[in-house]
């Protein structure tokens, strides 16, 4: 369980998080939407200590990394954390085999002899085979994407970080994102924490969604309840999103 209480960050004289407290429980699906630029990314590099907090507890699994400045306890509880980065972040040089190997290298103490088998049962889980040789140059988006994210979960973490794990995708390829994103929960059982400005996705897969707007979570709710918010903040938004799905021909909602 990830409890944030009072959760505060700031540039300089800018205050991109305020006093921000939610609990992320087991097995959920916790989204995270609001426009660009409001502090998505910024939250949740918070949460594995990428950036370090003004003030406020993150309290991972009963452990506080909120200030702590202790290497050990970080890196400890960095460990049950995968993090899916927006770009992919696949390393050009090193075959999809490398690539996926490289989180269990760093991550666990598995005996080198084990990778291939590990790499290849993490490959099949994201629907790829016979792709442990190719680079990343010989993979289509959609499927370094599904490199990616066989990496991020290679080490089997609890918690799963997704930062716009489908910007920029065609639609085909988004679908095919969100499926495995909720496949890596119902397979893995991990806790996924999702950070878009796609609303549509997030009312589809989360069981909890967040809105943050100007440094506060605005509305945290279950899809159902989410729709029904009388905040201005999340009407206008959806209001965005709604126009900007009928503008790209996608029309309506399930
Ligand atoms: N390392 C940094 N130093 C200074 N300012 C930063 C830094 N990282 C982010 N910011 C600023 O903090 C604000 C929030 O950035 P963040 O990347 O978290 O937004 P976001 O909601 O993820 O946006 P997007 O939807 O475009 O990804 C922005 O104004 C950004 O310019
Ligand atoms: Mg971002």
């Amino acid at each position: 369980m990830i409890e944030i209480k009072k959760l505060n960050k700031a540039f300089g004289e800018k205050v991109i998080l305020k006093d921000i407290s939610v609990d992320i429980k087991e097995g959920e699906l916790f989204s995270v939407i609001g426009p660009s630029g409001m502090g998505k990314s910024t939250f949740i590099k918070c949460l594995i200590r990428l950036l370090k907090p003004e003030s406020g507890q993150i309290i991972v699994d009963g452990q506080d990394i909120g200030s702590t400045s202790n290497e050990f306890t970080l890196a400890k509880v960095r460990r049950s954390f995968g993090y899916l980065f927006q770009e992919g972040a696949l390393f050009d040089s090193l075959t999809v085999m490398e690539n996926v190997a490289f989180g269990l290298k760093y991550l666990t103490d598995i005996p080198k002899s084990d990778y291939p088998r590990l790499v290849k049962e993490k490959l099949a889980l994201v629907g790829l085979k016979d792709v442990e040789h190719l680079k990343p140059s010989e993979l289509s988006v959609g499927m370094k994407k599904r490199v990616s994210l066989a990496r991020s979960v290679a080490a089997e973490p609890k918690y799963m970080l997704y930062d716009e794990p489908t910007t920029g995708l065609d639609p085909v390829t988004t679908g095919m994102v969100k499926d495995l994103i909720l496949d890596m929960r119902e397979k893995l059982k991990i806790t996924s924490i999702v950070v878009t400005h796609d609303l549509n996705l997030a009312l589809e897969i989360s069981s909890r969604v967040a809105m943050l707007n100007n440094g506060e979570f605005v509305e945290v709710s279950e899809p159902d309840k989410f729709r029904q918010s009388e905040n201005k903040g999340v009407k206008e938004f959806m209001e965005i999103s709604h126009l900007s799905r009928t503008a790209n021909g996608e029309k309506g909602c399930k």
